[in-house]
C-alpha cells in the first residue's frame, strides 16, 4: 500500500486538488489505511497492539509524504507564476557612465579658478576671425592665419561674411575679446573649451583643449599674474608649486612669456615625467597688448590686463597619469571604464 501511494499515485498528481484526492483514498474516513486501523476490533488482543503500532506508523508516513508533495506542488505553482513577470528588480541597477577624464579635469580646473575669483566665461566654436586674430592684434599677414593651420568655415549662403572671416577658433583666445566688448572692468574669467587646428603630424589631435584666463583692473600687475598662476598649480595639486617665466611672444600680449610649473611629481629635483628638468611647460601669458584694449574698447590709461592659456589636455594626462594623448580621444570604452565618476 505504501509503495502504489508513494511511488505511483502520489507523484501523478500534479495539483493539489489530485493529491488532496489521493489522501483522502488512503487516509480519509472511509481510506484504505482508515479500513485497515478498523480490523483491529476483529483480532485477537495478542496481534492488536503491534497491528495498531504499523497502521500508525505508515498513517504518519504517508502523511509526512503527502506535506512534502503540496510543498513541492505549492513552490512550483509559485515558480510559475513568478516566470510570467518581467523581473523589474533585475534592472533596476542603471548602467553608470562616467566622466571623460578632460570634462573631470575642466570641472576642476572651474573649481580652482572660481576659488581664486574667476568666473566662468564661454564662446562660440565656430568664431569670426576678427575674434579669433584681428582683435588679438594678429594682422592679416601673421602665420597662423594660414590655411595650413586653421579651418575655416563656409559663410551660409547670402551671409555677408566672406570665405576667410569665419574659422574653427584656433585657441580659447576670443573669448578674451568677446569678454571685454560684453563686460565694463573689473574683469577676472577663465574659459574653457575646444579648439581646432590642421595637424598632420599623428600624435596631434585637430581638435584639444584650452583654458583661457582674462583679468583687466586698474592697478593689476605681471605680479599678480605670477602669483595667480603660483596659487593656482599649488591648489591644483595640493602642494606648493613654484611658476617660472620664460620670455615669448604672442601678439596678443606685452611682454609675452611662457610659464612652466615646478614638476608635482618630484618637487623639481627631476623625474621621468619632467625629464628631468624639475619642470613642466604649460602655457602662455601676458600683460594685455593696448592694442587689444583698443579694439575692446577698453581704455589702455586707465586699465592695465593680464592673460594666461595654457592645455587642458596636457593638464588632464599629468592628472590622471595618461601615457598618450590619442588614449583621450578614441572613445574606447575600455580606457574610459577606469575613471568611474
Ligand atoms: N592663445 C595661445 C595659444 O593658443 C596661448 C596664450 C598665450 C594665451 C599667451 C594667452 C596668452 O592668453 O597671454 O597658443
Amino acid at each position: 500500500m505504501r509503495e502504489a501511494f508513494a511511488r505511483d499515485e502520489l507523484p501523478a498528481s500534479t495539483t493539489l486538488e489530485q493529491a488532496y484526492a489521493v489522501k483522502v483514498k488512503y487516509l480519509g474516513k472511509k481510506g484504505l489505511v482508515t479500513e485497515l486501523s478498523r480490523q483491529l476490533g476483529a483480532m485477537p488482543p495478542e496481534q492488536r497492539r503491534e497491528h495498531g503500532q504499523r497502521v500508525n506508523a505508515l498513517k504518519a508516513e504517508l502523511e509526512a509524504l503527502y506535506d512534502a508533495h503540496c510543498r513541492g506542488l505549492a513552490e512550483a505553482a509559485e515558480q510559475a507564476a513568478l516566470a510570467q513577470f518581467e523581473d523589474l528588480t533585475a534592472v533596476a541597477v542603471p548602467e553608470v557612465g562616467s566622466l571623460h577624464p578632460i570634462t573631470r579635469t575642466r570641472r576642476v580646473l572651474e573649481r580652482v579658478f572660481a576659488e581664486l575669483g574667476f568666473d566662468v566665461a564661454d564662446g562660440p566654436h565656430v568664431e569670426l576671425a576678427r575674434f579669433n586674430f584681428d582683435d588679438l592684434n594678429i594682422g592679416a599677414d601673421h602665420p597662423a592665419r594660414d590655411m595650413a593651420d586653421t579651418f575655416f568655415v563656409t559663410p551660409p549662403p547670402g551671409s555677408s561674411l566672406r570665405a576667410e572671416d569665419l574659422v574653427l577658433r584656433t585657441h580659447t583666445s576670443p573669448v578674451q575679446v568677446r569678454t571685454m566688448l560684453a563686460r565694463k572692468p573689473p574683469i577676472r574669467i577663465v574659459a574653457l573649451g575646444t579648439v581646432f587646428r590642421r595637424d598632420d603630424d599623428a600624435t596631434h589631435s585637430p581638435m584639444f583643449h584650452q583654458i583661457e584666463g582674462l583679468c583687466v583692473d586698474t592697478g593689476t600687475s605681471f605680479a599678480d599674474l605670477r602669483a595667480t598662476l603660483y596659487r593656482f598649480v599649488s591648489a591644483l595639486f595640493e602642494r606648493e608649486l613654484q611658476v617660472r617665466f620664460r620670455p615669448s611672444f604672442f601678439p596678443f600680449v606685452e611682454p609675452g612669456a611662457e610659464f612652466d610649473m615646478q614638476c608635482p611629481f618630484c618637487g623639481g629635483r627631476g623625474c621621468s615625467v619632467c625629464k628631468g628638468s624639475g619642470w613642466i611647460e604649460l602655457g602662455g601669458a601676458g600683460m594685455v597688448h593696448p592694442a587689444v584694449f583698443e579694439a575692446c574698447g577698453i581704455d589702455a590709461e586707465r586699465y592695465t590686463g593680464w592673460a594666461f592659456g595654457f592645455g587642458i589636455d596636457r593638464m588632464a594626462m599629468l592628472m590622471h597619469q595618461i601615457p598618450d594623448l590619442r588614449l583621450m580621444f578614441e572613445g574606447d570604452v575600455r580606457f574610459l571604464e577606469q575613471y568611474p565618476c
